[in-house]
């Protein structure tokens, strides 16, 4: 008899610099699969970018590195192109350049296999740090003062940046990346050069913003039938800046909920709301904003939409508190993917 159970392919690994991130995120999402209604089927892109058909962790014969072992390669065509059945479900747990912006979308797209998350458009958007603030500032966004720069501008930057209105200190970014790879500090002129050249490692587009001192805020958006918005969540972080170590070695303190009034909450739910409508999210995402609440109020830092799902991950977290199990969550966003 035929199973009734329902096909899902979980996507990760990936060929960017946070694919040890997506592998852990990954490992926690199979695990929260509720095995008896989905059949999954595990495909981790090593850093070449070809696929592997692999084991589940706890079959795995080295669990840190639970998937990259069957070594078996598959290609996309032989894995959607069923010929008569359903498609399977993908859920592609990737982060940063190549998973989550736009392009696997692309490719599930053609193959028209139903995922979850964001479509091509938003999550390109989403991605780029300097389109997504183009875009929130033309719906009059609030967010911290920027200017972007391409590889071919660099000579020129320090003079630029003097002459402009920007202020020290100034954060320095790869437009398109994630897990505050590749993010700088710098307080002066002289440090300028070096974060630049940090940067431009993983991306041509860099971003020069000014520094916000607000408190780091998150909100965390579920679409299922209806748009739900979970209250706000703030990072302390253990650093000077949330960085990469910070993020995954339990360095910073998570509040949950955020100490805020009501209306506070009120006000940065209805612009996490806004955002995600603007920049067309589908499923989820995570809007994270810098609060001053003495000075410019609420700004938008950046969307992720493919937030981490780690067990110690603001997104999953945030759910929890509103009182969907990280179990739950994984299946209201499965479902998400057959609307
Ligand atoms: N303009 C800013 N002002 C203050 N802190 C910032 C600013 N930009 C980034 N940061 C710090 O750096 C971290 C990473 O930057 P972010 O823009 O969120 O990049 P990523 O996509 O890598 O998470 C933020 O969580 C925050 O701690
Ligand atoms: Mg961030």
């Amino acid at each position: 008899m035929a199973s009734s159970k329902s096909d899902v392919v979980l996507l990760f690994g990936g060929q960017s610099p946070e694919h040890s991130v997506s592998c852990t995120s990954a490992s926690h999402v199979y695990s929260a699969i509720p095995h008896d209604r989905y059949n999954v089927t595990l495909i981790g892109i090593d850093q070449s970018g070809n696929w592997h058909k692999c084991l589940p962790p706890d079959e795995s014969i080295a669990p840190k590195e639970p998937f990259l072992v069957s070594g078996a390669t598959i290609s996309a065509d032989e894995l959607f192109t069923t010929s008569g059945n359903t498609k399977p479900i993908v859920f592609p747990v990737l982060h940063g350049p190549n998973g989550e912006d736009g392009t696997i979308q692309g490719l599930l797209e053609t193959f028209e296999v139903p995922y979850v998350g964001s479509g091509v458009l938003s999550s390109a958007l989403c991605m780029d740090k300097i389109k997504s603030k183009e875009v929130l500032s033309a719906h009059g966004i609030p967010q911290v003062s920027w200017m972007s720069f391409h590889a071919d501008q660099l000579a020129s930057v320090s003079e630029t940046i003097e002459s402009s209105s920007l202020e020290f200190p100034l954060f320095v970014k790869p437009a398109n990346m994630g897990s505050s790879i590749g993010v700088s500090k710098v307080l002066s002129t002289a440090d300028l050069d070096d974060a630049i050249e940090k940067a431009k490692n993983y991306d041509p587009w860099i971003i020069v913003e000014e520094f916000s001192p607000g408190r780091e805020i998150e909100v965390a958006i579920l679409e299922t039938n209806s748009i739900a918005i979970s209250k706000p969540g703030e990072i302390v972080p253990g650093a000077d800046f949330y960085s990469f170590d910070d993020k995954y070695e339990d360095g910073a303190t998570l509040h949950i909920p955020a100490e805020l009034s009501g209306s506070e909450i009120s006000t940065v739910q209805s612009l996490a709301e806004d955002v995600f409508t603007l920049m067309r999210c589908k499923s989820l995402a995570r809007v994270d904003f810098f609060y001053e609440p003495e000075g410019a109020g609420w700004l938008v830092n950046e969307i992720n939409t493919m937030p981490g799902f780690t067990p110690i991950s603001m997104y999953p977290k945030l759910w929890q508190e509103a009182g969907i199990s990280y179990e739950d969550l994984i299946v209201k966003l499965l479902e998400s993917a057959t609307r």
